[in-house]
């Protein structure tokens, strides 16, 4: 398993922006400019090519022979390559990837200020029974841990928001993290990636275990990089 995250709160040069767009399909470059603000254009793009980059130069493969299509509930996936699975998240300055050979999903959220009804969208009534004694900061951070390991499971599974993350309750026991429905355990492993501060960032597998190797990058850093692999 390969994760990457990219640090988007550089100026892009016009020039690299648009060098980098070659890299992906024509159908992706179009979605790209449909984006009326740049900042979820960069977003866009860079997902994307992080989980190309990783599968170039961590699985072999050659940048034009990475393909994706979309399921049911618009997890993207490869078709070419039913072997390896991928999930991509954005929040604020980040964008993350994953790739690996198992079913995967991975959450980033910038934690910021809430509104107190946005728990009953996400949290069980026990969750929010919790939620509820802590100050504000602890709540903020309690409320972004809670959604992005949730988020995480219901990316893994391709269901995204239509699981009901309020239907599922996060429990931990001894450290370790699980997730259930209707009182019944799933079986899925968690990790909490702790390396960017500000913000509470997932990751699910639902079928192995997971291991901390992150690489971050700076926008330009990672273009420059990302390229060499991409014209192999
Ligand atoms: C998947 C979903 C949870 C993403 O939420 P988000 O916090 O806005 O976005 P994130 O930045 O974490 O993730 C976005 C990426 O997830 C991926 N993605 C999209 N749909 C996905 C799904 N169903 N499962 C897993 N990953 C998905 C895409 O790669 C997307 O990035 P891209 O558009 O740049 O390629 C949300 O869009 C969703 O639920 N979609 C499914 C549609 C649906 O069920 N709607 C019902 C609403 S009640």
């Amino acid at each position: 398993m390969h994760i990457y995250g990219v640090n988007i709160n550089h100026n892009l040069y016009e020039t690299l922006f648009k060098e980098m767009t070659q890299y992906v399909s024509p159908e992706k470059k179009a979605k790209i400019h449909r984006f009326r603000k740049p900042v979820d254009q960069v977003r866009s793009l860079f997902g994307d090519l992080i989980i190309r980059y990783i599968l170039c130069k961590h699985y072999g493969l050659h940048n034009n022979e990475i393909r994706y299509e979309y399921q049911e509930f618009g997890k993207p996936y490869l078709p070419l390559h039913p072997h390896y699975h991928f999930n991509i998240s954005h929040s604020g300055d980040w964008v993350v990837g994953v790739v690996s050979t198992s079913l995967v999903g991975i959450d980033i959220e910038k934690i910021t200020d809430l509104k107190t009804d946005a728990s009953s969208l996400a949290l069980t009534a026990e969750e929010i029974e919790k939620f509820r004694k802590l100050n504000e900061t602890e709540r903020n951070a309690y409320f972004f841990e809670l959604w992005t390991l949730k988020e995480s499971y219901s990316k893994a599974t391709g269901k995204g928001l239509s699981e009901g993350l309020n239907t599922l309750r996060i429990s931990t026991d001894n450290g370790i993290i699980h997730i259930l429905k209707d009182e019944n355990t799933i079986d899925a492993y968690f990790q909490i990636l702790e390396c960017i501060a500000g913000y509470k960032f997932s990751l699910c597998s639902l079928s192995e275990s997971l291991h901390k190797n992150i690489k971050l990058f700076p926008l330009n850093g990672f273009s420059e990089e990302a390229k060499a692999f991409f014209m192999l």
